[in-house]
């Protein structure tokens, strides 16, 4: 397992500020983050001291085994989560110092999230799924809408607006969270293991469209994934294990 990733593609280090754009502004600064589970007797250190920059308008996957880390850390990042220690400044926010009501107002404006079991709302079309994060946020129904029709179109699913997510594939219910996930304009968004319910095909057309909005949109995107099948979408690769980053690194695409 510990060597998993180097079975499925040519894994070079590689850091991106002293390599080709050493100026690029920094979307998110991690340095000894560490976050401990205390759920009764047993404490789990789930993050121990993780280190990481992701820079603005990059695709980063975070990939590692079960258990390791990934989604307690993209939690942290994004004020889901407290944290024990270290420092985590997230498009320019220092996590630490920020009340729950900003953390709050900061999610909702500036994080878009994608998740792997979609959590679309069965009873809402999938325009009204779209328009739900500018609707609850106050925009007005005609702007919403305007908007949602746009990004569905983004995704290739104009046709289905008016259709309720069980009448959908799973990859077109991806579309959709997708869809929803940047309709606000995020700066930043995650995606939780958002191929992992798809089949081959529907994972590599969702990883395409996430890869391309990442560059129309200008936003920064960080997809935890198990799929060794999408590493080639991303622009970096860090990989983590117990805890910590252990390496970042980038497919080279001339090898592959
Ligand atoms: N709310 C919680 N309370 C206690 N322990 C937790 C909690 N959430 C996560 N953990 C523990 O923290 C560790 C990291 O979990 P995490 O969910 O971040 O892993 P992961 O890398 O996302 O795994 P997977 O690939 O299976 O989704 C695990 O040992 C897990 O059991
Ligand atoms: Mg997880």
């Amino acid at each position: 397992m510990k060597n998993f990733l180097h079975l499925h593609f040519i894994f070079i280090d590689y850091d991106l500020s002293m390599a080709t754009n050493h100026r690029r502004n920094i979307a998110l600064h991690c340095t000894n983050i560490v976050k401990i589970f205390n759920s009764g007797e047993a404490e789990v250190k789930a993050l121990q001291g993780v280190n990481l920059d992701v820079y603005e308008g990059e695709l980063l996957m975070l990939v590692g085994p079960s258990g390791c880390g990934k989604t307690t850390f993209v939690s942290v990042v994004t004020a889901l989560l407290g944290f024990d220690s270290g420092t985590c400044i997230t498009l320019d926010h220092n996590l630490a110092t920020m009340s729950d009501e900003a953390k709050t107002a900061f999610r909702g404006k500036e994080i878009g999230f994608v998740f792997q079991a979609f959590n679309l709302i069965p009873a809402l079309s999938a325009a009204e799924n779209v328009a739900l994060p500018l609707t609850i946020f106050g925009t007005n129904k005609t702007m919403a809408f305007s908007h949602s029709k746009e990004m569905l179109k983004a995704v290739g699913l104009e046709q289905k607006e008016h259709f309720l997510p069980g009448k959908l594939s799973g990859g077109q219910q991806q579309r959709v969270a997708i869809a929803r996930a940047l309709v606000h304009q995020p700066k930043l968004v995650i995606c939780d293991e958002p191929t992992s319910s798809l089949d081959h095909k529907s994972g590599q057309v969702v990883m395409e469209l996430l890869k391309k909005l990442t560059k129309e949109h200008a936003v920064t995107m960080i997809v935890v994934t198990h799929d060794s099948r999408v590493y080639q979408y991303a622009d970096r690769i860090a990989e983590m294990e117990d805890g910590k980053i252990i390496r970042v690194g980038k497919t080279d695409e001339k090898i592959l």
